[in-house]
């Protein structure tokens, strides 16, 4: 723990009154200084932005009405990774802060576990080669699962790092960057050199530590915000190691374990998971919880999109009262252009689900050719504008009916979330 945070603990004072009493703390304590519920939300000038580039329609219109509006905070907002991960180190404490401040309403992280079996916030088991420096320091790299490899004209720049290599205590010394890296590198740090052209470095320098998951439920819950952990698919083999005891229901037993320890009500979390077993299991065993479990759905990326919307049948049947596709499972576009609900909307909406998607303004540019990639894939053809992220937007709400959409910038749903009076 640097100097700067134990400064920023010794003024921590506590303001906020959460509705549930407050379990003992693991050891890090609340780490960071902001304290207490937002009270005023900030948007950046992003959402006016991608208004004014907006071809004229009634939503245009209706959009330019709510600049002058006070915002508030919505669960319809979910952060994806911190929720300011379009310029923040996805998965850090300024990025949970970026996004709350921008009004998301639930706060996501990624659970992934360490060697010594604590749970982190991590997008990804193996992808600390992307998002930390991990690289650059040579007594762990040597502890990767593949250490970093430079280009040598022939082949890439290689390096795979994962939690499971590195015990907790080896994490914490790891600073996070922003998701990227350089694949014609010949050294470790030109490697750390990838992030996308439309994101940013401005705020990547500062050596923002991975997250334990308990120290993210202390930050969110002092916020007075939702949770929505995702348990992420193992990519060592379980049981973790081999022979051992701890098993996938383990892994997935210790995550709602942590909220039980933190005395978080069941009602405030939204625990997710793509792999369908998961979800059973937590059915099974921890039905608060199952209640609003959300199964992610993935599988039309590698089958056909037609098995994907049989199989919501089977789901719904099991008890699963949450499904969550990618943007482009929701919608398509009619032959006078307007964006529509998919077959896998309707009939998700015929059973009774409720449905939340993934993964707002993580595009890059939308007008410039692009047609928007693997998010706008079903409406590409009339994909043409960066404003037509609010077209998007408009059709999950208004026409598919989704209970919320994550997104990298909070400030864009958060926007469209007050000015239809979807605040909650
Ligand atoms: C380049 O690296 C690859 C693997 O990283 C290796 O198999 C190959 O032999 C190398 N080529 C040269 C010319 O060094
Ligand atoms: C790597 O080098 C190749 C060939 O020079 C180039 O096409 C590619 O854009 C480079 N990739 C990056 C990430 O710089
Ligand atoms: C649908 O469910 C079946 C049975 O579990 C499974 O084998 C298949 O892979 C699933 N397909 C998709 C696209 O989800
Ligand atoms: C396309 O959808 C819009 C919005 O639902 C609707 O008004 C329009 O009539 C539809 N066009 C066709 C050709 O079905
Ligand atoms: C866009 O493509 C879909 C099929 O993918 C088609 O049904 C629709 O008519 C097209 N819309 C326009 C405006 O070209």
């Amino acid at each position: 723990m640097s100097l700067k945070f134990a400064v920023c603990m010794a003024l921590a004072v506590p303001a906020f009154a959460a509705p549930w009493p407050k379990g003992p703390s693991h050891g890090h304590g609340k780490a960071h200084g902001h304290s207490g519920a937002i009270k005023r939300i900030h948007l950046d000038p992003r959402p006016f932005w991608l208004i004014e580039q907006m071809e004229d329609s009634p939503l245009k219109k209706k959009l330019e009405s709510c600049t002058e509006m006070e915002m508030k905070p919505s669960a319809w907002s979910i952060s994806h990774r911190g929720g300011g991960t379009l310029q923040f180190p996805e998965e850090t404490y300024e990025s949970i802060m970026a996004g709350s401040r921008m009004g998301a309403g639930i706060q996501e992280c990624d659970v992934v576990f360490t060697k010594d079996r604590s749970l982190v916030c991590r997008h990804a088991m193996c992808d600390l080669h992307t998002t930390t420096n991990v690289v650059t320091i040579p007594a762990l790299n040597a502890k990767c699962t593949t250490p970093f490899t430079p280009a040598n004209g022939t082949h890439p720049a290689t390096a795979n790092c994962c939690t499971s290599d590195f015990s907790l205590a080896e994490l914490r010394t790891l600073c996070s960057k922003m998701d990227g890296a350089n694949e014609n590198a010949t050294t470790p740090e030109e490697y750390l050199d990838g992030t996308p052209k439309f994101r940013t470095d401005l705020y990547a320098k500062t050596c923002s530590p991975i997250l334990t998951l308990r120290e993210y439920i202390d930050i969110v819950d002092d916020l007075g915000l939702k949770f929505t952990p995702e348990l992420k698919t193992p990519e060592v083999p379980m049981p973790f190691p081999p022979g051992s005891d701890y098993t996938q229901e383990k892994y997935a037993q210790q995550m709602i374990d942590e909220f039980k320890a933190a005395r978080i009500h069941p009602s405030r979390v939204y625990v997710q998971s793509f792999l369908y077993a998961d979800v059973l299991y937590w059915l099974k065993a921890e039905p608060a919880f199952a209640r609003q479990a959300v199964l992610l759905d993935e599988s039309a990326d590698f089958g056909p999109f037609e098995d994907s919307v049989a199989n919501l049948t089977r789901y719904a049947q099991d008890g699963v009262k949450i499904i969550a596709p990618p943007l482009p499972y929701l919608v398509t576009s009619n032959a006078t252009g307007d964006i529509v609900p998919s077959a896998y909307a309707i009939r998700a909406k015929q059973l009774g689900m409720e449905i939340i998607t993934w993964s707002l303004e993580r595009s890059g540019w939308l007008a410039d050719g692009s047609k928007g990639g693997y998010y706008y894939a079903t409406i590409g053809n009339v994909t043409r504008n960066e404003g037509d992220v609010f077209r998007l937007l408009h059709a999950l709400a208004q026409e598919v009916g989704v209970l919320g959409v994550f997104s990298d910038w909070s400030s864009t749903v958060t926007y469209y979330a007050n000015c239809f009076g979807l605040v909650f």
